[in-house]
């Protein structure tokens, strides 16, 4: 299986992760990312997710999601996220594997677990996609051994053809990709960035060749937003912001029950 982890941006799009994770009785991890922090703070996303977390009927870690510095993730230790990723892939690779050795070192000293990333998925959060040569992003698996060697990682986000926000045109992935730098690494758990909007058999064979952690959201919340726009139809005199809320909580909710179920084996 994999664990599922869902940015948290807004309250609703934590409280229907967790409560679709308690439905089904699987863990979870909360995530929260810079690019995020122009809808709320990392600080404060953090406090909210760490309630979630106290309260929930499953293991629910906390996650730092693409922190871009030393000084985030200092930011996120201290209000008591429970891992953090540090993403210098976009740095070169030398540059990359000394930054994240240190990052290592000192959460590695607070009980705090380390993702990085390897390779490039040719896309953030707003900027414009341009998925139209993955290939030319993808992780080498050898430059994947010396470096999860020598960082010391817990986990490894690799680039084998996601991208992350809406996909334009189907994903070349490659599974030889994963395999390969599974084995290279042996048997680190791998980390899928970008991974809504692939189909459910691309899923089961990504996971069946070593990916354990899946990070999803653009499709969550396009789910949560047609849930608004079915409340906004459905009460044609006028609708509550409450109630537009709920909607959307419900409507992300049932997303993310379907794909938790792909995640942990089962929805065949
Ligand atoms: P999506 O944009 O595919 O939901 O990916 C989210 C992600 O990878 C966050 O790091």
């Amino acid at each position: 299986m994999a664990i599922g982890s869902f940015n948290g941006p807004t309250l609703e799009s934590a409280r229907a992760a967790v409560e679709a994770a308690q439905e089904l009785g699987v863990p979870l991890i909360l995530q929260h990312a810079p690019a995020h922090d122009p809808y709320i703070s990392l600080e404060l996303a953090g406090k909210i997710m760490l309630a979630l977390a106290e309260q929930a009927t499953v293991p629910v870690c906390v996650h730092l999601d693409h922190g871009d510095s030393l000084e985030t993730v200092m930011r996120a230790i201290r209000t008591g996220y429970t891992s953090v990723m540090y993403d210098a892939s976009g740095k070169p690779f030398e540059q990359n594997l000394q930054e994240t050795r240190k990052i290592v070192r000192m959460a590695h000293a607070v009980n705090v677990s380390v993702e990085a990333e390897l390779g490039n998925l040719p896309h953030n959060f707003h900027g414009e996609m341009t998925d139209e040569n993955p290939e030319a992003f993808y992780t080498n698996p050898e430059d994947a051994r010396r470096f999860v060697k020598e960082t010391g990682v817990d986990a490894l986000a690799i680039a084998f053809g996601t991208v992350h926000g809406v996909y334009k045109a189907k994903p070349k992935l490659s599974f030889d990709v994963i395999r390969r730098v599974r084995e290279a690494t042996g048997g680190l758990p791998l980390v899928m960035h970008g991974g809504s909007g692939l189909s459910d058999e691309d899923y089961r064979t990504a996971i069946a060749c070593g990916i354990r952690k899946i990070n999803y959201y653009t499709y969550e919340a396009l789910a949560g937003g047609r849930g608004i726009y079915q409340a906004v139809a459905d009460h044609p005199q006028g609708l509550y912001f409450h109630d537009a809320a709920m909607a959307a909580t419900a409507a992300m909710r049932e997303d993310v029950l379907r794909i938790l179920r792909i995640f942990s084996g089962g929805g065949q």
